[in-house]
């Protein structure tokens, strides 16, 4: 039976996730260890709008006309049926699987809909542009995240290191010369939509200092785009701890995260800081050769997998 198969990356944010929420640049990159994968395959013995879905990493057997109005899943096949009725889809299955931990900071809500929009508007015969991918996976993402700052989808759709400002169309970054990053998961599932929600609180009742630690993530942001443009990235490493100071200041840090970002300075790390939402989730700390090395301290001190990844321009 005909079937059309689409994956799409985790990612990181180097820099700038929060701020980026507040209309500063961030930097975020995909990482090609953590895909997603889903395969849609026409059902040609079934009835015309039985779409089946099977996500076995989080327990989900079910169909597309059994799953809530709001459920994300249903969204990001809503996004691209559009006005289509889709009693009159063809009959199809849809495997998805995932090896990006959910709730974690490494994008897996973006990933997971990126694919289906992938891959089932492939079934369907339409051929999607990055962009309208991107587009549509942003839609799925305000249900998740309430007021996504748009980085995630399009870093995860376009699969290129992007830097990002809300409200400007983004850039690809050309990676001067490549560097590894280490990424640490705390064990702690993360929490974006609570992390965002409380970044909020605090602004709201303290708008100045927010703002001002706002800009200075922003410009820490910009300073490390020109490094990483002039093939520098060992000095990214003072950028990491100063952004991971500021998380701390925005109250989105975990004990864990501090304890792993200590832990990897003290083993020869260059910098390091937490990653995405926060407060639970991933560190993740600049290596040079000693990332094993590195990477060992981390889970005796409690880190409950680490990987690496290279950020490099895409072939
Ligand atoms: C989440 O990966 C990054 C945040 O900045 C939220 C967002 O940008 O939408 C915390």
């Amino acid at each position: 039976m005909p079937a059309f198969s689409a994956t799409a990356p985790g990612k990181i944010i180097l820099f700038g996730e929060h701020a980026v929420v507040y209309g500063e640049p961030a930097i975020a990159v995909p990482v090609f260890s953590n895909q997603v994968r889903v395969v849609v395959t026409a059902q040609v013995k079934k009835k015309s709008g039985e779409i089946q879905i099977e996500a076995p990493d989080i327990s989900l057997s079910t169909t597309f006309e059994k799953l809530e109005i709001d459920h994300p899943l249903r969204a990001a096949l809503k996004v691209v049926l559009g006005d289509k009725d889709p009693t009159e889809t063809p009959a199809c299955s849809i495997q998805i699987s995932s090896e990006i931990p959910v709730s974690s900071g490494l994008g897996s809500s973006a990933a997971i809909s990126a694919a289906i929009i992938r891959a089932f508007s492939a079934f369907l015969g339409q051929r999607l542009t990055d962009e309208k991918i991107s587009d549509f996976a942003y839609e799925v993402e305000k249900i998740h995240h309430g007021t996504p700052s748009g980085i995630d989808n399009t870093v995860i759709a376009h699969q290129r290191p992007v830097y990002y400002q809300k409200g400007n169309p983004f850039q690809f970054l050309t990676i001067g010369k490549p560097f590894s990053i280490l990424i640490a998961n705390s064990g702690k599932p993360g929490h974006t939509r609570e992390a965002v929600k409380h970044v909020q609180d605090g602004w709201l009742n303290d708008p100045d200092k927010y703002n001002q630690i706002f800009s200075r993530i922003g410009e820490i942001s910009n300073n490390a785009k020109e490094l990483i443009e002039e093939g520098q990235p060992d000095k990214l490493g003072e950028l990491m701890d100063l952004n991971h100071e500021l998380l701390q200041a925005l109250v989105v840090s975990s004990p864990e995260l501090d304890q792993m970002v200590q832990t990897a300075k003290e083993a020869g790390a260059l910098g390091a800081k937490l990653s995405g939402g926060g407060m639970g989730g991933h560190m993740i700390a600049l290596v040079k050769d000693d990332a094993e090395r590195i990477a060992e301290k981390l889970l005796l001190s409690g880190a409950t997998s680490t990987g690496i990844t290279t950020v490099k321009n895409r072939n």
